[in-house]
């Protein structure tokens, strides 16, 4: 009998969506395993690939326990196709659709909207495992490189996830698109990722914790808003993939966490009280606090570009269609077809921001990001609570929506981080406080030394205050293989 929620290892692709009795897409996604192991292989560097590194691996989907934690080369990480288990008798949630049985395979009229749907996630997947390839170099610890390395396997595994609901369910077009996954390249010029925030760099440590913070949360969003699709095969994959998302995210705040800690932690044994005593600072070997607030302000608004225009008619054909839901649609009391609903979004006004009620169908990706900037704000609220401890007077907070936007209603006008439209001089003048410069970032650069002893962390961030899987402080995270 078919298990749905313990993996099977019995094909080359651990599964527990019964791939060995599948052949027709077993065969295929055989057919597609060479070219990911091979963009797997050029990615990262060798010396890394093959070191054994401690990684959990999908064993079940089940909530209780669906992981374990053994080394492993990552070259011979077991990615697999997981599905959440079926919800008997699961409905359409939402649309013109709502409350019919929920879809087990794809409707013909949603065909392609549902693709290109699967494709832009698909695309992100990989997307910032590129970006993402040469921060081992620099590592800061043993136990921040097994971090990276995690969250770089688990993103591969969400490219497989997608790539089998492609090869699955779209045939020969799916195909070509889980091919065109492995060629388009993170910053390529002749094939760029999809999105924009995919094809930035993450150059240094600091940009990596910020974006696992605000870029895989708009990941956690988009996912949240899959896994209440009417089209069942893709809600129960995002449902799985969010369980695995949260570990991104816990590195993220925990990462600024931490730098955040030791920059207060140096202050202090320092007499420092002045935040904004740059160098001295600086000289201290630590990142001051107005740099970490000029990376938060980058990496939140180029995650904010992500959900796309304020108001748009694709956003509302997917809901309407019972495709993509709201976030948590399922327990939102309304009816769930936003017939009758307003909205509220924001919109230029000369040079005010004002708000304006539109068709809430309209208005589906401003919702989700309103939901995404409370969600990110916990964060910002707990690594204020570090400051408030260290007894350091400084502040982080999200800049304002409409500050260094590039899509939507605020993108071409000159906004500073209030949300104040400003001249163009003054804009240029304020820029390098707002965001990071050249000289921070090279700065940030010169901080970038690799700790590789058990234990130890470089000097400008503080240790984790627990261990992955409860593993002791000195617990060697990474065996390193030395050529
Ligand atoms: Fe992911
Ligand atoms: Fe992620």
């Amino acid at each position: 009998m078919l298990d749905l929620i313990n993996v099977s290892y019995d094909t080359q692709i651990p599964n527990n969506v019964g791939l060995s009795s599948d052949k027709k897409v077993l065969k295929a996604l055989e057919k597609w395993h060479p070219g990911y192991i091979n963009w797997w292989d050029g990615l990262i560097p060798q010396q890394f690939q093959q070191s054994l590194v401690y990684l959990r691996t999908a064993v079940s989907v089940d909530p209780k326990g669906w992981a374990k934690f053994d080394y492993v080369k990552m070259p011979e990480y077991r990615w697999g196709v997981l599905l959440a288990p079926q919800v008997e008798g699961r409905t359409i949630p939402c649309g013109e659709h709502a409350g019919e049985p929920a879809w087990q395979e794809v409707p013909g009229e949603y065909r392609n909207l549902m693709k290109r749907l699967i494709v832009i996630q698909g695309d992100t997947e990989p997307a910032s495992v590129e970006q993402q390839k040469a921060l081992a170099l620099t590592a800061p610890s043993l136990y921040d490189m097994r971090n990276l390395f995690q969250v770089n396997v688990e993103e591969g595994r969400h490219l497989w996830a997608m790539v089998y609901l492609l090869h699955k369910y779209f045939g020969k077009d799916g195909r070509e698109e889980a091919d065109d996954l492995l060629r388009r390249q993170s910053g390529s010029e002749e094939a760029p990722r999809m999105l924009g925030a995919f094809n930035e760099e993450t150059p240094d440590w600091l940009s990596f914790f910020m974006f696992t913070y605000f870029t895989d949360r708009d990941g956690k969003m988009q996912l949240e808003s899959l896994a209440q699709s009417g089209f069942d095969p893709l809600s129960r994959t995002c449902r799985f993939m969010l369980t695995e998302e949260a570990h991104h995210m816990f590195v993220g705040e925990t990462g600024v966490g931490r730098v955040i800690q030791k920059t207060c932690d140096v202050m202090n044994a320092n007499g420092i009280t002045d935040p904004y005593d740059i160098n001295k600072i600086r000289d201290l070997g630590v990142i001051d606090l107005p740099t970490v607030q000029k990376k938060l302000n980058l990496h939140y608004t180029l995650s904010l570009d992500l959900f796309g225009q304020e108001v748009s008619t694709n956003a509302a054909n997917a809901f309407n269609a019972g495709i993509k839901g709201r976030y948590m649609e399922n327990r939102l009391t309304d009816d769930h077809q936003l017939r009758n609903d307003t909205y509220r979004v924001a919109e230029l006004d000369g040079d005010q921001v004002v708000y304006r009620d539109v068709p809430a169908l309209t208005a589906i990706n401003m919702r989700l990001r309103d939901d995404y900037t409370k969600d990110a704000a916990g964060g910002v609220g707990r690594w204020n609570k570090i400051l408030q401890k260290a007894g350091i007077a400084f502040e982080l907070s999200l800049p304002h929506e409409s500050f260094n936007r590039k899509i939507g209603v605020f993108s071409g006008h000159n906004f500073n981080p209030e949300g104040k439209l400003v001249s163009g001089a003054e804009y240029d003048k304020g820029l390098t406080e707002w965001l990071p410069t050249h000289a921070d970032g090279d700065f940030i650069q010169s901080l970038m030394k690799p700790c590789y002893e058990a234990g130890e962390y470089a000097g400008w961030i503080a240790p984790p205050k627990v261990g992955i899987d409860n593993k002791p402080g000195d617990f060697e995270y990474v065996k390193l293989h030395m050529a």
